[in-house]
């Protein structure tokens, strides 16, 4: 027998007991006669005993052979420890070795098995069995474990099927670029692998199947970033004959039992923010208000005082940094420089101090006197005390530049605790945005969202104005989820499909089935996919997902563990009526 008992398991109520251990060896001690061994498995760590006189002489031969991670199986009486370990739970016994045997050796490990790893990124991707071996990372995918399971649960309860869909689908020219794949036995096609079960979900409803849920990976061939992998999993969810008010509310719930069950908290109910109103205060379709420092508009004070920068402005817009009057010269400067970022490209950045004692100074002196910027204070409501930072400029592009300032000063300041939650649903998206490069629309979501039906009527005539039935989960700045209210009626879905710019003929080749299905009586439907990686990082605190994914890709998509992706041989490219033309760059 391998094991009677975890690593994690033994306490001082065993004490007497003969058990049989099994895992790796973390460390060994040899203190002369005397030689420890932590035992480590996935629940834990437990310390062995051995003393020489007592200990038979071939298991103390046996211990001193040892290196880290060799897997070994002992057997021992339980006993209380002499000095105990208060850090953890198995710290108030040992086990004195009876029998040891060795199952298998290990290389020395090219980085330390610890909470606190020296390994770099690439290499503990390299050797990611290493890694996951590792607590931190143990704990996120048991986390992940965890939340899975209690989505089923919720949503089983709501009488959710859990049905799956195809992964060899169809390329769509909507949305990220598709991972494809050839069909063998199809020459010159391609299945492509999906970005979303949209359509399929989609179908169901008009199967009959009312609720669907599916814990599913999706495929995008999109650039990378700490929060998008090429390939992530989504709680992907889809009811019939329900408002957009049923969807939130029923994922609402399922968020809110997700937090009290697995992190013991109340994230309470969700605030609700329209797009346009997301924009105007936070610069951002995805706000983190877990913080204040909402952006104030100043045009009317800030505009006609000879300073040109603000004159030629489109939008002066500005956040009151409170308490931060006294941020020296230095501080400044480096907020300067942060904002002039070519990521955020601002041209600069104005500050106007609220000095303790009542006066006000600014960057722009020059052109504001003391009662001009006292009424730009007026407007921020500001204090002695406060500072404000002003950029200004296109509308659109300053608000997406203070919203990286709003989010950094939020950083410095400490006002995004990962461990407090606000959560919010953002409404109303435009249904289309304007895609200067391409000269046409895109769907801002997908082209399945129905626009708000007392916006129909603008269509035609003013199509960007046009409100979609779409909404946003969006936790600490996070975008949790995203969904929408879907178009049920065949002819509003051909004229969306015409209003993207698909002739008929492109409208039916791509998504002829979705529109036949739709003859067929489609009930009204909605749904949601929440980013199931992202969620996971998110309740434990985290930016990044990689490692709350047991085999992620790096940044350049690859997996450097199986060395993936990777050439194939040419009997396999002559099989697929395959040629390569592409020349490795050699990075
Ligand atoms: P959407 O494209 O908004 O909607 O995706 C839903 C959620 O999936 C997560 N997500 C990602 N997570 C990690 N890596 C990625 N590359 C990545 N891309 C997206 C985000 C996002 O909010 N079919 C629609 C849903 C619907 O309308 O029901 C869809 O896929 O958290």
């Amino acid at each position: 027998m391998f094991r009677t008992h975890t690593c994690g398991e033994l306490r001082s109520s065993h004490c007497g007991n003969t058990v049989t251990l099994s895992g790796w060896v973390q460390r060994v001690r040899d203190k002369g006669t005397l030689i420890w061994i932590d035992l480590r498995d996935r629940y834990g760590i437990t310390q062995l005993f051995l003393e020489e006189g007592k200990t038979e002489p071939v298991l103390i031969d046996l211990a001193r052979s040892l290196g880290r991670e060799f897997v070994i199986s002992a057997t021992g009486m339980v006993t209380e420890r002499e000095s105990k370990n208060p850090n953890i739970p198995t710290g108030e016994i040992e086990l004195r070795v009876t029998a040891m045997k060795l199952l298998n050796a290990s290389k020395l490990p090219p980085f330390t098995i610890e909470d606190k790893s020296d390994g770099g990124d690439e290499l503990r991707m390299k050797y990611r069995y290493l890694d996951l071996r590792r607590n931190p990372l143990k704990h996120n995918l048991e986390l992940r474990h965890r939340l899975a399971l209690e989505t089923r649960k919720y949503l089983d309860d709501q009488k959710f099927y859990e049905i799956e869909t195809p992964y060899l689908i169809k390329s769509t020219p909507e949305g990220a670029r598709d991972f494809v794949v050839p069909s063998r036995m199809n020459p010159g096609e391609f299945y492509a692998l999906p970005q979303s079960p949209q359509t399929f979900k989609q179908i169901l409803m008009v199967a009959g199947y009312d609720r669907y849920f599916q814990i599913v990976r999706c495929f995008r061939d999109e650039d990378l970033r700490a929060d998008r992998q090429p390939e992530f999993t989504q709680i992907d969810c889809e009811m019939a004959f329900v408002e957009q008010e049923d969807v939130l509310n029923t994922f609402e719930g399922l968020a809110r039992f997700l937090f009290k069950q697995v992190k013991g908290i109340e994230v309470g109910s969700f605030g609700r923010m329209d797009y346009a109103t997301a924009m105007k205060r936070y610069g951002s379709d995805k706000p983190d208000i877990r913080f204040g420092m909402e952006f104030v508009e100043i045009n009317e004070q800030a505009k006609g005082k000879g300073f040109g920068v603000f004159d030629e402005a489109e939008l002066v817009v500005g956040i009151n940094a409170q308490g931060c009057s006294e941020f020296t010269r230095k501080q400044l400067d480096a907020l300067t420089d942060f904002v002039k970022k070519p990521q955020i490209g601002a041209k600069g950045l104005v500050y106007v101090r609220y000095n303790t004692d009542g006066s006000l100074k600014s960057s722009v002196d020059k052109f504001y006197n003391e009662h001009q910027l006292k009424e730009i204070a007026e407007c921020f409501g500001a204090q002695p005390g406060d500072l404000m930072l002003i950029l200004s400029g296109n509308t659109d592009l300053v608000r997406k530049q203070l919203c990286e300032l709003r989010l950094e000063l939020g950083n410095q300041l400490g006002m995004r605790d990962p461990q407090v939650f606000k959560p919010l649903w953002v409404t109303d998206f435009p249904l289309l945005e304007w895609n200067e490069d391409a000269g046409r629309y895109f769907a801002m979501h997908h082209p399945f969202t129905s626009p708000k039906i007392e916006d129909v009527h603008l269509l035609d005539s003013d199509p960007g104005k046009v409100r979609a039935n779409a909404y946003d989960m969006v936790i600490n700045g996070v975008e949790v989820g995203g969904g929408s209210i879907r178009i049920h009626d065949r002819g509003l879905q051909k004229r969306m499909f015409s209003l993207l710019g698909f002739s008929d003929e492109e409208a039916q080749n791509q998504f002829g089935f979705l529109l036949t299905a739709f003859e067929y009586g489609a009930p009204p439907h909605g749904g949601i996919a929440l980013g199931f990686d992202r969620l996971t990082a998110l309740i434990a605190g985290y930016d990044s997902i990689r490692d709350f994914i047991a085999f992620p890709k790096n940044n350049s998509g690859r997996d450097t563990m199986i060395d993936s992706p990777s050439e194939i041989a040419q009997h396999q490219l002559d099989e697929l009526f395959l040629k390569v033309t592409a020349q490795k760059t050699g990075q």
